[in-house]
């Protein structure tokens, strides 16, 4: 009869430590679950398999958070995670096409978002705490009031200044290619068809966007709308010059036929 008893309150603290972590989970993950559906989904799928939307515009393709196929993720620390997210793949010497995070979401947050991660996959990896030091704040950068679109000054082999709109024609050269391979902006954003499907279209931001807007959105574009997917990769002016003068080089003819675009046939 004792024992009846016991086995049954034992019984009922197992149960109820099982239902408890069901419906209750770690706290940390489960924060984690919802930023990663708002910042991780269209590129790495609603289940984390590497399957979201934007897969298919991507090579190498996003990483399958469940191993499926391989045991990726459970070689990875917690620590090496975390880097991977805040830094993005430039950071870590994979593809710029995994954008970095670190400047968006604060430290706890990220935290968060490997504990989710961990509960994608089988693994060995301590469970994740929270570190005492990590910050709870996201950071936060000025927002830009004016900013100068003056082409800076360049002197040629001869000792004369270049002409500015020769500058101006090399920097926009030098921005194609950090928005495509060093920023790996086009995870998001698609050029004349070429690109993901994130962000908006931007064959015509030249003729759609003013300059101004372009560089302070791209500079931070939290100031502007917080909650945006697009993260803030922490331009250096000087990137952010070229990138702003590459986009406006972008002037491509409307999509669809000429009658839909109240043109002539
Ligand atoms: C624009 C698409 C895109 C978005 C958005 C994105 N990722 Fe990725 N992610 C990738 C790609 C592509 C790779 C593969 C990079 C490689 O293998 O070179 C990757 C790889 C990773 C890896 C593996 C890194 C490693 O060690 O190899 C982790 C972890 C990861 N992403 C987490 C996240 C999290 C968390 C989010 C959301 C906060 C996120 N990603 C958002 C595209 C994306
Ligand atoms: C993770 C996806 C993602 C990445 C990576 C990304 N963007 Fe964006 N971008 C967006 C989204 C989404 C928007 C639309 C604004 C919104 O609704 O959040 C946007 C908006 C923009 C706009 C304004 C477009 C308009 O029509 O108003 C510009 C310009 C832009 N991005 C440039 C860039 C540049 C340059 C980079 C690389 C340094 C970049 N983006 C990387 C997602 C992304």
């Amino acid at each position: 009869m004792k024992k009846g008893i016991i086995f049954g309150v034992i019984g009922l603290v197992v149960i109820g430590v099982l239902v408890g972590g069901l419906f209750l989970g770690n706290p940390l993950a489960k924060e984690g679950k919802k930023l990663y559906s708002h910042y991780c989904t269209h590129c790495h799928g609603m289940k984390g398999d590497g399957n979201g939307f934007n897969a298919v515009n991507l090579d190498p393709k996003p990483r399958d958070h469940t191993d499926g196929n391989e045991a990726y993720m459970a070689s990875r620390t917690n620590e090496e995670l975390f880097e991977a997210i805040a830094k993005g793949g430039a950071g870590i010497s994979k593809s710029p096409f995994m954008p970095p995070f670190g400047a968006v979401l604060s430290e706890k947050e990220i935290w968060s978002l490997v504990a989710h991660l961990r509960t994608l996959h089988k693994n060995k990896m301590p469970d994740v705490v929270l570190p005492a030091d990590a910050k709870s704040d996201r950071p936060k950068f000025p927002r830009l009031l004016k900013v100068s679109l003056d082409v800076p000054e360049e002197i040629g082999d001869d000792g004369q200044p270049v002409a500015s709109e020769e500058v101006k024609g090399r920097m926009a050269r030098i921005g194609k290619r950090l928005f495509e391979e060093k920023y790996g902006c086009s995870s998001c954003h698609s050029v004349d068809g070429t690109g993901g499907t994130v962000g908006p279209s931007l064959s015509r931001a030249g003729l759609r966007l003013r300059q101004d807007y372009i560089y302070k959105w791209i500079k931070n574009p939290q100031a502007i709308k917080p909650e945006t997917k697009m993260p803030n990769f922490q331009l250096r002016d000087r990137d952010a010059l070229a990138i702003t003068f590459y986009l406006g080089t972008l002037q491509a003819a409307p999509e669809g036929p000429p009658e839909e675009r109240g043109g002539r046939p």
